[in-house]
């Protein structure tokens, strides 16, 4: 009896090698994978992606046609034109959320990949709350989540705030009122700020920590009106802060801004921990030494999360080389070659985070907050509004920086928001 249970266990074992080789085999040909990761930071977690894909699928021929521009400014106008041109790359970088349903979901050109989750037990092991932001009504479920980033973190250089003699602020009021003109006095840059989208970046936290995590959340739900008193004043605690930021803004990339306080050029920056990845990977930075981090001001007790997630488009030209390319993306082993070097956490939950040699002191901070703050989800990252959202206010953020009219911006968004069904 015992025999035959081995010898069943042996061939059902050669069995499943011989299926998983054969199928790893029987992959070929191009997988175009589509990002905006494509260096100071970001290329280097997707290079270690492509590298062990490779080992694991050595017949497919990976194109990486990652199209520059920080947060997907450019890359995402590139998408539409080839999803609607019927020329979809194999898979693309999309957000968890509205960006990915108001749009590919809700047009139906993104495949259901249950089957997927199934077959690597993954509904157990990546985040509710994550899987109901990339699954439909009926439980289908569109792409695999690679990370969870933090939007709402403050970086800067611990050596440096003493040198000035400047505390990190305890909340947005001691910024403005205390940090910002100690610093200005002194000729130092308060605040690192980049380029367009990097500004609505800074201008979601101060949304955080003048409203609160309901009061946020209740401009995406409906439940905070965006002409309320309330609303009206982050857009005049925001201004306050771009005239805390260097004057040359609008020309700096986020990692030109991340790289000005590393450098000692400005105290502080607000910009999600892809700059942790920026600052270990390309800078060779010690945590708590080369940089430090706190919740951006006044967000203290809430984690502002976005997730970065690939997908199948209908009419991929190699969908079994994305399913290859899918299936290995939301293991534990993907996700632990993947965010110690991108700078985020592992979306699933089985990955080594408890590791610290994997994941230095800034995981393992984030990872604590992650599991005890209050988690709200980012704007600017898709998490909460779709693109069309996005794109308006991006224009409402230039056009603020002219004329510092919180009124008319309030009320400019109040509009965007009924054009594009958001809080509705
Ligand atoms: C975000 C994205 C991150 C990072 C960042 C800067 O939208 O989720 O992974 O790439 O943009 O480009």
């Amino acid at each position: 009896m015992k025999k035959t249970l081995l010898f069943v266990l042996i061939v059902s074992l050669m069995l499943g090698a011989f299926s998983l080789v054969s199928a790893q085999d029987e992959v070929s040909g191009d997988l175009e994978i589509f990002s905006w990761w494509t260096g100071g930071g970001e290329e280097a977690g997707l290079n270690a992606l492509i590298a062990r894909f490779g080992e694991l699928y050595p017949d497919v021929n990976v194109i990486n046609s990652a199209v520059a521009g920080g947060s997907g400014v450019n890359a995402k106008a590139v998408l539409v034109t080839r999803m609607l041109g019927g020329d979809p790359p194999d898979t693309f970088q999309v957000h968890a959320g509205e960006e990915l349903n108001a749009l590919w979901v809700a047009a139906g050109r993104v495949q259901p990949l249950n089957d997927i989750y199934e077959e690597n037990g993954w509904f157990d092991q990546f985040p509710a709350g994550l899987i109901d932001m990339i699954s439909d009504d009926m439980g289908n479920v569109y792409v695999v989540p690679v990370n969870i980033h933090r939007s709402n973190v403050m970086w800067y250089v611990p050596g440096n705030l003493e040198m000035w003699g400047v505390d990190v602020p305890a909340d947005l009021d001691e910024f403005l009122t205390v940090t910002c003109p100690a610093l200005q006095e002194q000729d130092v840059v308060p605040l690192a700020i980049g380029e367009n989208w990097t500004q609505s970046h800074l201008w979601e936290s101060i949304a955080l920590a003048v409203l609160g995590p309901e009061g946020y959340s209740g401009l995406w739900n409906g439940e905070t009106s965006f002409t309320s008193d309330e609303a009206i004043a982050v857009w005049e605690a925001y201004g306050q802060a771009l005239d805390c930021g260097n004057e040359d803004m609008n020309a700096l990339s986020w990692q030109d801004a991340s790289q000005m306080v590393a450098e000692g050029g400005a105290a502080f920056n607000i910009m999600g921990d892809w700059a942790a990845g920026y600052f270990l990977v390309d800078l060779a930075l010690e945590p708590n030494v080369g940089f430090g981090w706190a919740p951006a001001f006044g967000t203290d007790g809430s984690f502002m999360m976005l997730s970065d997630s690939f997908g199948l488009p209908i009419g991929a030209p190699n969908p079994d080389a994305v399913r290859a390319w899918l299936s290995f993306l939301g293991t534990a082993e993907a996700q632990d070659l993947f965010n110690p070097v991108k700078g985020s956490l592992p979306a699933n939950i089985t990955a080594d985070i408890g590791n610290t040699e994997l994941y230095n002191a800034y995981f393992q901070s984030a990872y604590e907050d992650w599991t005890t703050n209050d988690i709200v989800a980012s704007q600017r990252h898709g998490a909460a509004v779709p693109q069309a959202f996005d794109s308006g206010f991006l224009d409402i953020i230039a056009g603020f920086q002219g004329d510092h009219d919180a009124a008319s911006a309030a009320a400019n968004t109040a509009v965007l928001a009924i054009q594009t069904g958001v809080g509705q």
